[in-house]
């Protein structure tokens, strides 16, 4: 059974990407403890891999110049798909974010990496198998303490710390009626990181439950995967408010539908249902 430590909640509130690191690697206890939530994640979706690197990340990231560029990295995360299913990209948002939040609360910082770093230098260091795709990178590490001016550039141009409205990622419903825990869901999957900070998370209430889509016009990039991020956020925002529950299939357009469980059993059925998040605190 997946069973992170209480404090999801704070870390979604603390998170920022950061791109400076202090050109040490990650502690071996912190990285261990990754590392095992890796391998459980990997048993229970056979579908992704996560490797938790030591070193290397210098390999990774190097000598790109421009949008996003990573510095002073020693330990990286890295995010492999092993099919090319949508739902598997669904799975290594939500359970990248996992890894994510549980740095966070180790006290590493992260930084979600699609696009800026060097894919074929990556690919000979994680030595893929054939039909493995890697989806995402991040630097794993205690960044340098102040965001340097180079940060403060990068996050500007990106409007990193804006996030849309409530009523402009719920655009059917008035979130003044939603119940509490439905509002504080919301507000943490608003928090949630996306490439080039496009939020691309719309959802619609269905009774008691809450359907999750793409935005119309931003479903190219990573998109799907900036979904499944802002899916454990939603869990870690219910949960904070007593209700638990499993995401679950829903009907196209949407990607999945939150089913809240007063009762807080785990899922452990079909393969279809995003396991763990009962756990989530
Ligand atoms: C799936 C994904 C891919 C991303 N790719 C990159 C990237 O290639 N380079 C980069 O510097 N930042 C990347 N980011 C980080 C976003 O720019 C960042 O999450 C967003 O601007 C919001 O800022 P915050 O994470 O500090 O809240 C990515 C984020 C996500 C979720």
């Amino acid at each position: 059974m997946l069973r992170p430590e209480p404090g999801f909640y704070e870390a979604v509130h603390r998170r920022v990407s950061r791109r400076n690191y202090l050109l040490k690697p990650a502690p071996g206890h912190d990285l261990d403890e990754l590392e095992q939530l890796a391998a459980r994640f990997g048993e229970a979706e056979p579908e992704i891999r996560f490797v938790i690197g030591r070193e290397g990340a210098d390999r990774i990231f190097q000598g790109r110049a421009g949008y996003g560029m990573i510095e002073g990295a020693i330990s990286f995360m890295a995010f492999i798909a092993k099919t090319d299913h949508a739902d598997t990209l669904l799975r290594i948002g939500y359970y990248g974010e996992w890894l994510v939040l549980t740095a966070m609360k180790l006290g590493l910082s992260t930084c979600w990496v699609a696009g800026t770093f060097k894919r074929a230098a990556s690919e000979a260091l994680l030595s893929l198998a054939p039909g493995e795709e890697l989806v995402c990178v991040s630097p794993l590490g205690e960044a340098v303490p102040e965001k340097t001016l180079k940060e403060f550039a990068i996050t500007t141009l990106m409007g990193s710390r804006k996030r849309k409205k409530l009523g402009e990622i719920l655009p059917e419903t008035d979130p003044e009626t939603l119940p509490a825990w439905q509002k504080t869901a919301l507000e943490c999957a608003g928090m949630a990181p996306s490439g080039i900070n496009l939020q691309p998370w719309r959802f619609s209430v269905n009774g008691d439950r809450m359907r999750i889509r793409i935005a119309e016009g931003k479903s190219r990039g990573t998109a799907v995967v900036d979904c499944g991020i802002a899916m454990l956020h939603f869990l870690v925002g219910a949960r904070h408010d007593g209700v638990s529950g499993i995401w679950t299939v829903a009907p196209e357009p949407y990607l999945a539908e939150f089913v809240p469980d007063r009762s807080a059993s785990f899922s452990t059925s079909s393969a279809s249902q995003m396991k763990g998040g009962p756990d989530v605190q």
